[in-house]
C-alpha cells in the first residue's frame, strides 16, 4: 500500500472522479476525509468506501465557503492529527460563451473551481507544516491548456489553477509540500452526462468528443485516481510544480 498512515482530504467527492480518489486513497492505506455540498450523496459515497474497509469521514462543505473549508481542515486534523495530502478536486462546468455568462455565473463558477483550491489550500498549508510536508493535486483539466467552444468561465478557471498549481510549488517547495496538478480529458462522470446533455444532439456530441481522444475513447474515473495516487504518495517526492495529462492522447492532436 502506498499511502498507508497517511491522512488526506478529498473536495467533491460525493461522485465522479473525487469519489474514485477517495476509494483508491483509502485502498492504499490512508486515512480520507471527504466533502460535497449534498449531504445525503456525500454520506453514500462514504459507507461505500467503509463497506470496502476503508478509513473515511464526509463532512458537509461547499469550497466556496471560506468557512467551510477551515471547517474541513480542522475536523480532519481533529480526527487523525495531521494533514499530508489535499486533493482539490470539487469542480462544475458551464457551457456558456463569454457574452452569455451573467456576471452571477461567472462568479459562481470561479467561487467553486479557483477559490474554492484557493480556500481548502489556504488552511492546509499550515497543517501540513506541522505535520512535516504533504502534497496537494489540484484537478485542473485539458481545458487548462485549449480552448472548448461556448466554455469561456470554465476554461478560464482551469487556466488560472494550472497557474496557481505552479505558484504554490515555489513558495512550499523548501518546506516539503508539493503542488501538482493533473489534467483530464472527457472523463464517464456524471458531469459529463450533463454537459452533452447540454448540447443539441447529444449523441452526436458524444461522438465527438470520443474523437477527440486518440485512444479511441473517454476516461474512466479510476484512471485519473490512480495518478492522484502517485503524486499523494512518496513515489512522487522529487515532483513538483509539475502537471500529467490524463486525456487518451487529447493534447497531442494536431
Ligand atoms: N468529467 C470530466 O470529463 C472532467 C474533465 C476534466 C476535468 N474535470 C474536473 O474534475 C473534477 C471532478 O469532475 P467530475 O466530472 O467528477 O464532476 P461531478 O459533477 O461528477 O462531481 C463533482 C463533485 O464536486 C462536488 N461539488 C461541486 N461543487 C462543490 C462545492 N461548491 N463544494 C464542495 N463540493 C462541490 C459535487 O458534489 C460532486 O461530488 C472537476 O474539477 C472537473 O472540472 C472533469
Amino acid at each position: 500500500m502506498r499511502l498507508t498512515g497517511k491522512v488526506a482530504i478529498v473536495t467533491g467527492a460525493s461522485k465522479g472522479i473525487g469519489r474514485a480518489i477517495a476509494a483508491a486513497y483509502a485502498r492504499e492505506g490512508a486515512h480520507v476525509a471527504i466533502c460535497s455540498r449534498t449531504t445525503s450523496e456525500g454520506e453514500e459515497a462514504a459507507a461505500a468506501i467503509r463497506a470496502t474497509g476503508g478509513d473515511v469521514i464526509y463532512k458537509q462543505a461547499d469550497v466556496s465557503a471560506m468557512a467551510d473549508a477551515q471547517g474541513l481542515v480542522e475536523e480532519t486534523v481533529d480526527r487523525w492529527g495531521r494533514l499530508d495530502v489535499l486533493c482539490n478536486n470539487a469542480g462544475i462546468g458551464m457551457l456558456r460563451t463569454l457574452e452569455e455568462t451573467t456576471g452571477e455565473e461567472w462568479r459562481h463558477l470561479m467561487s467553486i473551481n479557483l477559490d474554492g483550491a484557493f480556500h481548502c489550500a489556504k488552511f492546509a498549508i499550515p497543517a501540513m507544516r506541522s505535520s512535516g510536508g504533504g502534497s496537494i493535486i489540484n484537478i485542473a483539466s485539458v481545458a487548462s491548456f485549449v480552448g472548448f467552444q461556448a466554455d469561456a468561465a470554465y476554461c478560464a478557471s482551469k487556466g488560472g489553477l494550472l497557474m496557481l498549481t505552479r505558484q504554490m510549488a515555489l513558495d512550499y517547495s523548501p518546506e516539503n509540500i508539493r503542488v501538482n496538478a493533473i489534467c483530464p480529458g472527457f472523463i464517464r462522470t456524471p458531469e459529463l452526462e450533463h454537459y452533452l446533455g447540454q448540447k443539441s444532439d447529444p449523441e452526436a456530441a458524444r461522438a465527438e468528443v470520443v474523437a477527440y481522444h486518440p485512444i479511441g475513447r473517454i476516461g474512466e474515473p479510476e484512471e485519473v485516481a490512480d495518478v492522484a495516487v502517485f503524486f499523494a504518495s512518496d513515489g512522487s517526492s522529487f515532483v513538483t510544480g509539475a502537471h500529467l495529462s490524463v486525456d487518451g492522447g487529447l493534447m497531442v492532436r494536431p
